[in-house]
Protein backbone atom coordinates (compact mmCIF):
# COMPACT_ATOMS: atom_id res chain seq x y z
CA UNK A 1 0.00 0.00 0.00
CA UNK A 2 1.70 3.44 -0.77
CA UNK A 3 1.74 5.68 1.77
CA UNK A 4 0.56 9.47 1.43
CA UNK A 5 0.74 12.07 4.13
CA UNK A 6 -0.73 14.78 1.70
CA UNK A 7 -2.78 17.29 3.66
CA UNK A 8 -1.92 16.71 7.26
CA UNK A 9 -0.32 18.14 9.99
CA UNK A 10 2.89 16.87 11.84
CA UNK A 11 2.78 17.75 15.24
CA UNK A 12 3.95 14.53 16.74
CA UNK A 13 4.94 10.89 15.85
CA UNK A 14 2.46 9.62 18.33
CA UNK A 15 -0.04 10.71 15.15
CA UNK A 16 2.00 8.34 12.68
CA UNK A 17 2.11 4.89 11.68
CA UNK A 18 5.90 3.35 11.68
CA UNK A 19 5.24 3.13 7.62
CA UNK A 20 4.43 6.58 7.33
CA UNK A 21 7.74 7.39 9.57
CA UNK A 22 9.89 5.39 6.92
CA UNK A 23 8.01 7.11 3.62
CA UNK A 24 9.58 9.96 5.25
CA UNK A 25 13.17 8.49 6.09
CA UNK A 26 13.47 7.64 2.34
CA UNK A 27 12.01 10.37 1.23
CA UNK A 28 14.80 12.36 3.54
CA UNK A 29 17.13 10.19 1.98
CA UNK A 30 16.05 10.54 -1.44
CA UNK A 31 15.61 15.10 -0.99
CA UNK A 32 19.65 14.40 0.34
CA UNK A 33 20.71 12.92 -2.48
CA UNK A 34 19.20 15.10 -5.28
CA UNK A 35 20.49 18.07 -3.25
CA UNK A 36 24.31 16.50 -3.41
CA UNK A 37 23.81 15.77 -7.06
CA UNK A 38 22.61 19.07 -7.42
CA UNK A 39 19.35 17.74 -8.79
CA UNK A 40 16.54 20.75 -8.70
CA UNK A 41 13.54 19.44 -6.90
CA UNK A 42 11.15 22.58 -6.99
CA UNK A 43 8.37 20.38 -6.70
CA UNK A 44 6.40 22.94 -4.53
CA UNK A 45 6.68 25.93 -6.67
CA UNK A 46 4.68 28.61 -5.83
CA UNK A 47 3.71 27.71 -2.07
CA UNK A 48 4.04 30.04 0.77
CA UNK A 49 5.23 28.70 4.06
CA UNK A 50 5.05 30.83 7.44
CA UNK A 51 7.54 30.22 10.09
CA UNK A 52 6.61 31.19 13.51
CA UNK A 53 9.61 31.03 16.36
CA UNK A 54 8.02 32.09 19.82
CA UNK A 55 11.75 30.44 20.89
CA UNK A 56 15.15 30.71 19.08
CA UNK A 57 16.71 28.65 16.64
CA UNK A 58 19.66 28.39 14.28
CA UNK A 59 19.02 24.42 13.06
CA UNK A 60 15.46 24.28 12.58
CA UNK A 61 14.90 27.55 10.99
CA UNK A 62 17.41 27.53 8.14
CA UNK A 63 16.17 23.88 7.29
CA UNK A 64 13.09 25.59 6.89
CA UNK A 65 14.10 28.34 5.06
CA UNK A 66 16.76 27.11 2.64
CA UNK A 67 14.80 23.77 2.32
CA UNK A 68 11.44 26.32 1.25
CA UNK A 69 14.21 27.61 -1.36
CA UNK A 70 14.95 24.74 -2.44
CA UNK A 71 11.63 23.28 -3.22
CA UNK A 72 10.90 26.31 -4.87
CA UNK A 73 8.44 27.67 -2.53
CA UNK A 74 8.71 31.51 -0.47
CA UNK A 75 9.38 31.56 3.47
CA UNK A 76 8.00 34.21 5.64
CA UNK A 77 9.72 34.10 9.38
CA UNK A 78 7.71 35.69 12.16
CA UNK A 79 8.97 36.59 15.49
CA UNK A 80 6.30 36.54 17.93
CA UNK A 81 8.01 40.13 19.33
CA UNK A 82 7.68 41.76 15.81
CA UNK A 83 3.99 40.28 15.07
CA UNK A 84 0.51 40.01 16.88
CA UNK A 85 0.81 36.50 17.87
CA UNK A 86 -0.47 35.78 21.36
CA UNK A 87 -0.43 39.35 22.66
CA UNK A 88 -3.13 41.09 20.49
CA UNK A 89 -4.41 37.67 18.73
CA UNK A 90 -4.98 34.34 19.70
CA UNK A 91 -3.48 31.37 18.45
CA UNK A 92 -6.87 30.40 17.11
CA UNK A 93 -7.41 33.66 14.95
CA UNK A 94 -3.65 33.97 14.33
CA UNK A 95 -4.42 29.97 12.47
CA UNK A 96 -7.06 31.75 10.07
CA UNK A 97 -5.56 34.49 9.25
CA UNK A 98 -2.45 33.16 8.50
CA UNK A 99 -4.48 29.88 6.57
CA UNK A 100 -6.09 32.02 4.26
CA UNK A 101 -2.39 33.38 3.16
CA UNK A 102 -0.04 29.98 3.67
CA UNK A 103 -0.18 26.63 2.19
CA UNK A 104 1.70 25.45 5.55
CA UNK A 105 2.94 27.00 8.91
CA UNK A 106 5.79 25.86 10.77
CA UNK A 107 5.68 26.58 15.03
CA UNK A 108 7.95 26.47 17.40
CA UNK A 109 7.00 27.86 20.70
CA UNK A 110 6.08 26.36 24.02
CA UNK A 111 3.21 23.83 24.66
CA UNK A 112 2.17 21.04 22.00
CA UNK A 113 -1.55 22.49 22.96
CA UNK A 114 -0.30 25.63 21.03
CA UNK A 115 0.68 24.19 18.08
CA UNK A 116 -2.56 21.41 18.50
CA UNK A 117 -5.01 24.96 18.49
CA UNK A 118 -2.80 26.15 16.06
CA UNK A 119 -3.91 22.97 13.35
CA UNK A 120 -6.90 23.01 14.35
CA UNK A 121 -7.79 26.02 13.21
CA UNK A 122 -5.24 26.97 10.12
CA UNK A 123 -6.86 24.45 7.33
CA UNK A 124 -3.18 24.08 5.96
CA UNK A 125 -0.91 21.97 7.37
CA UNK A 126 1.01 23.01 10.61
CA UNK A 127 4.72 21.95 11.29
CA UNK A 128 6.04 21.07 15.31
CA UNK A 129 9.41 22.96 14.92
CA UNK A 130 9.71 21.85 18.66
CA UNK A 131 7.47 22.31 21.50
CA UNK A 132 8.01 21.61 25.44
CA UNK A 133 6.77 18.57 25.28
CA UNK A 134 8.21 17.08 21.55
CA UNK A 135 10.64 17.75 18.96
CA UNK A 136 9.42 15.35 15.57
CA UNK A 137 11.27 17.30 12.73
CA UNK A 138 14.25 16.24 15.28
CA UNK A 139 13.93 12.70 14.37
CA UNK A 140 13.39 12.18 11.28
CA UNK A 141 16.84 13.84 11.03
CA UNK A 142 18.29 11.66 13.88
CA UNK A 143 16.94 8.35 12.54
CA UNK A 144 18.41 8.80 9.15
CA UNK A 145 21.63 9.61 10.64
CA UNK A 146 21.54 6.57 12.20
CA UNK A 147 20.52 4.60 9.24
CA UNK A 148 23.58 6.08 7.64
CA UNK A 149 25.89 4.44 9.67
CA UNK A 150 23.91 1.01 10.67
CA UNK A 151 22.03 1.09 7.28
CA UNK A 152 18.32 1.30 6.03
CA UNK A 153 16.25 -0.46 8.54
CA UNK A 154 19.73 -1.42 10.22
CA UNK A 155 18.83 0.12 13.25
CA UNK A 156 15.79 -2.64 14.41
CA UNK A 157 16.71 -4.43 17.51
CA UNK A 158 19.70 -2.34 18.22
CA UNK A 159 19.77 -0.11 21.63
CA UNK A 160 19.54 3.74 21.76
CA UNK A 161 20.08 5.91 25.00
CA UNK A 162 19.01 9.49 26.00
CA UNK A 163 21.66 10.02 28.57
CA UNK A 164 20.90 13.00 31.21
CA UNK A 165 17.70 15.07 30.64
CA UNK A 166 15.53 12.36 29.46
CA UNK A 167 12.08 14.07 30.02
CA UNK A 168 12.54 16.49 27.89
CA UNK A 169 11.58 17.10 24.45
CA UNK A 170 14.24 15.28 22.59
CA UNK A 171 14.06 12.48 24.81
CA UNK A 172 10.17 12.03 24.42
CA UNK A 173 10.17 11.89 21.23
CA UNK A 174 13.50 9.84 20.69
CA UNK A 175 11.82 7.24 22.92
CA UNK A 176 8.70 7.49 20.58
CA UNK A 177 9.98 6.85 17.12
CA UNK A 178 12.26 4.28 18.71
CA UNK A 179 9.35 2.46 19.87
CA UNK A 180 7.51 2.91 16.75
CA UNK A 181 10.61 1.73 14.47
CA UNK A 182 11.13 -1.76 16.74
CA UNK A 183 14.52 0.32 17.84
CA UNK A 184 15.30 -0.84 21.69
CA UNK A 185 15.69 2.44 23.81
CA UNK A 186 16.96 3.34 27.25
CA UNK A 187 16.27 6.42 29.21
CA UNK A 188 19.61 7.13 31.35
CA UNK A 189 19.20 9.80 34.30
CA UNK A 190 17.83 10.36 37.49
CA UNK A 191 14.26 9.80 38.23
CA UNK A 192 13.41 13.11 38.34
CA UNK A 193 14.27 13.49 34.91
CA UNK A 194 12.73 11.02 32.87
CA UNK A 195 10.10 10.88 30.48
CA UNK A 196 6.33 11.32 31.71
CA UNK A 197 5.06 8.41 33.07
CA UNK A 198 1.86 7.95 30.74
CA UNK A 199 3.88 8.55 27.79
CA UNK A 200 6.03 5.42 28.99
CA UNK A 201 3.36 3.45 29.19
CA UNK A 202 2.19 4.57 25.45
CA UNK A 203 5.14 3.93 23.92
CA UNK A 204 5.39 0.47 25.92
CA UNK A 205 2.68 -0.76 24.34
CA UNK A 206 3.91 0.95 20.95
CA UNK A 207 7.24 -0.92 21.61
CA UNK A 208 5.64 -4.68 22.54
CA UNK A 209 4.06 -4.13 18.78
CA UNK A 210 7.07 -3.21 17.26
CA UNK A 211 9.20 -6.03 18.99
CA UNK A 212 11.00 -3.56 21.15
CA UNK A 213 11.83 -2.51 24.65
CA UNK A 214 11.60 0.95 26.36
CA UNK A 215 13.74 0.87 29.57
CA UNK A 216 14.57 3.51 32.21
CA UNK A 217 17.67 3.20 34.35
CA UNK A 218 19.51 5.67 36.53
CA UNK A 219 22.47 3.41 36.34
CA UNK A 220 24.93 4.68 33.62
CA UNK A 221 26.80 1.49 32.97
CA UNK A 222 23.50 -0.40 32.37
CA UNK A 223 22.18 2.74 29.87
CA UNK A 224 25.69 2.79 28.04
CA UNK A 225 26.52 -1.49 28.18
CA UNK A 226 25.06 -2.57 24.25
CA UNK A 227 24.25 0.84 23.10
CA UNK A 228 24.80 1.68 19.43
CA UNK A 229 23.97 5.43 19.64
CA UNK A 230 24.78 7.30 23.19
CA UNK A 231 22.55 10.49 22.80
CA UNK A 232 22.22 13.73 25.33
CA UNK A 233 21.01 16.81 25.22
CA UNK A 234 21.38 20.28 27.18
CA UNK A 235 20.43 20.16 31.03
CA UNK A 236 18.17 23.22 30.78
CA UNK A 237 16.03 23.30 28.23
CA UNK A 238 14.47 26.58 26.06
CA UNK A 239 12.02 28.33 28.00
CA UNK A 240 13.14 26.77 31.43
CA UNK A 241 14.53 29.34 34.28
CA UNK A 242 18.06 29.84 34.33
CA UNK A 243 18.03 28.78 38.01
CA UNK A 244 17.76 25.49 37.41
CA UNK A 245 20.96 25.30 36.69
CA UNK A 246 22.34 24.23 40.41
CA UNK A 247 19.93 21.51 39.89
CA UNK A 248 20.37 20.28 36.93
CA UNK A 249 24.11 19.97 37.58
CA UNK A 250 23.78 18.36 40.29
CA UNK A 251 21.18 15.85 39.22
CA UNK A 252 22.57 15.06 35.74
CA UNK A 253 26.65 14.87 36.06
CA UNK A 254 26.74 11.77 36.60
CA UNK A 255 25.31 11.41 32.97
CA UNK A 256 27.78 13.44 31.48
CA UNK A 257 28.67 11.81 27.87
CA UNK A 258 32.51 11.23 28.25
CA UNK A 259 35.33 8.82 27.00
CA UNK A 260 34.46 6.52 30.23
CA UNK A 261 31.13 6.11 29.23
CA UNK A 262 31.03 5.99 25.59
CA UNK A 263 33.45 3.23 26.36
CA UNK A 264 30.89 1.10 28.11
CA UNK A 265 29.29 1.27 24.79
CA UNK A 266 29.36 -0.78 21.58
CA UNK A 267 32.83 -0.44 20.18
CA UNK A 268 30.96 0.79 16.70
CA UNK A 269 28.72 3.53 18.72
CA UNK A 270 28.27 6.71 17.42
CA UNK A 271 27.48 10.08 19.48
CA UNK A 272 24.23 12.23 18.97
CA UNK A 273 23.42 15.15 20.33
CA UNK A 274 20.33 17.60 18.63
CA UNK A 275 22.62 20.94 19.34
CA UNK A 276 23.19 23.09 20.79
CA UNK A 277 25.63 22.19 23.13
CA UNK A 278 27.71 22.98 26.12
CA UNK A 279 30.81 21.07 25.53
CA UNK A 280 33.34 24.42 26.08
CA UNK A 281 32.97 27.51 27.50
CA UNK A 282 32.93 29.18 23.98
CA UNK A 283 29.45 30.67 24.60
CA UNK A 284 27.71 32.92 26.89
CA UNK A 285 25.86 30.35 29.01
CA UNK A 286 28.82 27.87 29.25
CA UNK A 287 31.02 30.29 30.34
CA UNK A 288 28.28 31.80 32.73
CA UNK A 289 28.00 28.24 34.04
CA UNK A 290 31.67 27.61 34.49
CA UNK A 291 32.46 30.69 36.35
CA UNK A 292 29.47 29.99 38.78
CA UNK A 293 29.85 26.36 39.22
CA UNK A 294 33.45 25.59 37.89
CA UNK A 295 32.46 23.03 34.77
CA UNK A 296 34.13 24.04 31.74
CA UNK A 297 31.90 20.81 29.47
CA UNK A 298 28.03 20.10 30.76
CA UNK A 299 26.10 17.30 28.85
CA UNK A 300 29.11 16.09 27.02
CA UNK A 301 32.94 16.27 27.19
CA UNK A 302 34.71 18.30 24.20
CA UNK A 303 36.93 15.20 23.50
CA UNK A 304 33.64 12.89 22.78
CA UNK A 305 32.32 15.98 21.09
CA UNK A 306 35.16 16.10 18.63
CA UNK A 307 35.68 12.62 18.49
CA UNK A 308 35.81 10.09 15.69
CA UNK A 309 32.64 8.36 17.03
CA UNK A 310 30.28 12.04 16.80
CA UNK A 311 28.09 12.66 14.48
CA UNK A 312 26.74 15.54 15.49
CA UNK A 313 27.20 17.69 12.51
CA UNK A 314 25.92 14.70 9.74
CA UNK A 315 23.06 15.03 12.26
CA UNK A 316 22.74 18.72 11.97
CA UNK A 317 22.90 18.77 8.21
CA UNK A 318 20.18 15.74 8.11
CA UNK A 319 18.16 18.47 9.43
CA UNK A 320 17.47 20.29 6.14
CA UNK A 321 16.78 16.69 4.25
CA UNK A 322 14.05 15.52 6.72
CA UNK A 323 12.31 19.03 7.07
CA UNK A 324 12.07 19.23 3.39
CA UNK A 325 10.75 16.03 3.28
CA UNK A 326 8.49 16.72 5.90
CA UNK A 327 7.26 19.82 3.62
CA UNK A 328 7.47 18.16 0.66
CA UNK A 329 5.40 15.16 1.90
CA UNK A 330 2.67 17.39 3.29
CA UNK A 331 2.13 20.06 0.54
CA UNK A 332 2.51 17.75 -2.43
N1 LIG B 1 18.32 21.04 17.16
C1 LIG B 1 17.62 22.18 16.98
O1 LIG B 1 16.40 22.21 16.93
O2 LIG B 1 18.40 23.29 16.84
P1 LIG B 1 17.88 24.81 16.81
O3 LIG B 1 17.35 25.13 18.17
O4 LIG B 1 19.08 25.60 16.43
O5 LIG B 1 16.77 24.91 15.79
N1 LIG C 1 15.79 20.38 24.72
C1 LIG C 1 16.29 21.49 23.94
C2 LIG C 1 16.34 21.15 22.50
C3 LIG C 1 16.90 22.22 21.61
C4 LIG C 1 16.92 21.83 20.17
C5 LIG C 1 15.43 22.71 24.18
O1 LIG C 1 14.19 22.58 24.16
O2 LIG C 1 15.97 23.79 24.41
Amino acid sequence: MSVSLSGRNFLKLLDFTPEEIRYLLDLSADLKAKKRAGEAHRYLEGKNVALIFEKTSTRTRCAFEVGAADLGMHAVYLDPSASQIGKKESIADTARVLGRMFDGIEYRGFGQERVEELAEYAGVPVWNGLTTEFHPTQMIADVLTMEEEFGRDGMRGRKVTFMGDAGNNVGNSLMVVCAKLGIDFTACGPAEQMPDAELVKTCRAIAAETGSTITLTADVAEGATGASVIYTDIWVSMGESSDLWGERIRLLSPYQVNAELMARAEDDAIFMHCLPSFHDRKTTIGEEVYQKFGLAELEVTDEVFEGPRSRVFDEAENRLHSIKAVMYATLR
